[in-house]
């Protein structure tokens, strides 16, 4: 009786061990392995092996990276025929060895652009048919350099503005309208097998999601090869409703694209939700919480985590990757200007918060799927 009793408790213990084990081996991709993708926008540090916090959460964790600002032009195409391909194949390469979708980000955009690509050598603007030159050769040489490794290309970023009209860019006053078009057959041409997207950040608003609608729909009528949407998602905790969310991703889906969530994270200080960064600096929240969160806000930033991932798993026909932009909460843009913010789900230490345990949480059981 007595051994009896000694060994249902040893058993009982065994259980919970092989319970807390489970728990804590559970990473992100394996949670959503049947849904999506979970992605990670990774920096130099980081994809060269040298951020002993990061790397093995990067590594554990996630499934498919971005480069945070290596393929950025101003990185990767500083100067008129001078290209940086160091850095960029060093991202592709730690891609590759660790098994992971690889993203490509970005190609034409009105931010980290130098100004020569816009100037002849007397600073004057240059004309539609060089500048289409300069883009053609961009893109052909950058998207061809990782033809069939980089499988998903942001080809144009915030082409919108928040009224749902063209963003009057260098791209398209000296072009016009139709450089999106452009820059997407030059990407396709480059890389026929590619994915390639549309991002852009407060889709969920009115007008600009009608705004980007139209537009992808003006792209797909001309046989233009748009194949995913980005909704970057720099959050807040009390925007997007999940209804906006829900309805804007069924809104892109209807259109035959594949969605992807590019740049999640959600802003704890608040301040006008915007990816500008001039615009973030500027119209930040104050902020509130310089020595770490307080439980109750990190119980409301688990709460706000769990609740948009239970729209993406409701969609997980039409998601096909969640990228969360940075690793830990040190890694973040967010924390711009001496801000110091609390976006992600790994805390300044590399711990994960109670976010990361609430996203897990709404993993589907096995059972369900
Ligand atoms: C935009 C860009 C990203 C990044 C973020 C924040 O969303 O797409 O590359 O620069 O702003 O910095």
């Amino acid at each position: 009786m007595k051994h009896n009793l000694i060994a249902l408790s040893f058993m009982a213990i065994g259980m919970c061990m092989a319970t807390a084990s489970i728990h804590a081996q559970t990473t992100l991709k394996d949670a959503f392995k049947d849904d999506f993708r979970i992605g990670v926008a990774i920096n130099q540090n980081q994809f060269d092996n040298e951020d002993q916090r990061g790397d093995p959460i990067i590594e554990t964790q996630f499934n498919a990276i971005s480069p945070e600002n290596i393929l950025k032009w101003e990185s990767v195409h500083p100067e008129p025929g001078k290209y940086d391909f160091a850095g960029p194949d060093r991202y592709v390469e730690f891609g590759e060895k660790n098994h992971m979708l690889i993203v490509g980000h970005t190609l034409v955009w009105h931010n980290q652009t130098p100004k020569w690509v816009f100037q002849d050598t007397n600073g004057n603007p240059v004309t539609r048919e060089v500048l289409l030159e300069r883009m053609r050769d961009h893109i052909h040489t950058v998207v061809g350099r990782y033809q069939g490794r980089i499988k998903i290309w942001d080809v144009v970023n915030e082409a919108l503005l928040d009224n749902g009209k063209l963003r009057k860019s260098p791209w398209e006053k000296i072009i016009g309208d139709d450089y999106i078009e452009k820059a997407f057959q030059y990407a396709h041409e480059a890389d026929p097998d590619a994915i390639l997207r549309y991002n852009d950040y407060s889709l969920e608003n009115e007008p600009k999601r009608s705004g980007a609608i139209a537009l992808i729909k003006k792209l797909q009528a001309e046989g233009i090869p748009v194949t995913a949407i980005g909704l970057q998602d720099h959050v807040k905790m009390d925007w997007p409703a999940v209804e906006q969310e829900d309805a804007t991703i069924s809104a892109f889906a209807a259109l035959g694209l594949k969605v992807m969530i590019t740049e999640l994270d959600v802003n704890v200080l608040g301040g006008k939700q915007t990816a500008e960064i001039t615009e973030m600096a500027n119209q930040g929240g104050a902020n509130l919480y310089t020595n770490g969160l307080p439980p109750v806000v990190q119980q409301e930033l688990a709460k706000r985590y769990a609740d948009l991932f239970r729209v993406f798993v409701k969609h997980h026909n039409d998601i096909t990757l969640v990228t969360f932009w940075g690793v830990t909460d040190g890694d973040s843009w967010l924390n711009m200007r001496g801000r110091i913010n609390h976006p992600l789900l790994f805390d300044r230490a590399g711990r994960p918060k109670p976010a990361f345990d609430a996203v897990i949480q709404v993993a589907r059981p096995a059972a369900a799927k």
